[in-house]
């Protein structure tokens, strides 16, 4: 059974969102420590999929434009759980979730490899290409409520 919990910092189930963020941006694309956790984490709100109690996927979003602007970001799917439609159901859940029923849009900046995934679930490429952490990545865009068939 899958459950997708919502977490602030303080939560105790935090620390496996951590985990799986460790897992699959440190440990396997690299990405530095010190740039992986920032001080967004602490006021984000932070979402946690979990398959019979097993957390396998975690995304993050911060809120900006008093509430207008959502960013998503930190998506990650264990490596193990990738291709079953786990990443497509916990964006859907962010996008319902009633903490941001008040969100007229959600961006996000996507690796390059990823601009597929985000595609299928109506996300839009905009602007340039640019480097974080040494990844390619574009700058996406969706506006709420925008259903994409
Ligand atoms: N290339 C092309 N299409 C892809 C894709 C890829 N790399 N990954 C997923 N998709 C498509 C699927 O085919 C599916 O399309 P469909 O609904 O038409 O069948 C849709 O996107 C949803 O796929 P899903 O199974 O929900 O994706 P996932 O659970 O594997 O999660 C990521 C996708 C990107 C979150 C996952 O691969 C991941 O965590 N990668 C490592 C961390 C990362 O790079 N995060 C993104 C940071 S921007």
């Amino acid at each position: 059974m899958i459950e997708i919990q919502t977490l602030s910092a303080s939560d105790a189930a935090f620390a496996l969102a951590m985990e799986i963020r460790e897992e699959v941006f440190v440990a396997e694309q690299s990405v530095p420590q010190e740039l992986e956790r920032d001080e967004y984490d602490d006021t984000a709100l932070h979402f946690l999929s979990l398959i019979d109690g097993e957390p396998v996927a975690t995304a993050r979003v911060i809120l900006k434009d008093e509430g207008r602007t959502a960013k998503i970001g930190r998506v990650a799917v264990r490596k193990a759980h990738r291709g079953k439609g786990l990443g497509k159901e916990l964006l859907d859940a962010i996008e319902r979730d009633r903490a941001l029923t008040g969100v007229h849009r959600f961006v996000l900046d996507a690796q390059i490899h990823a601009l597929p995934f985000y595609e299928s679930l109506g996300y839009v490429a905009e602007g340039p290409e640019f480097q974080d952490a040494g990844i390619r990545h574009r700058h996406m865009t969706k506006l709420s409520g925008t259903k994409f068939f």
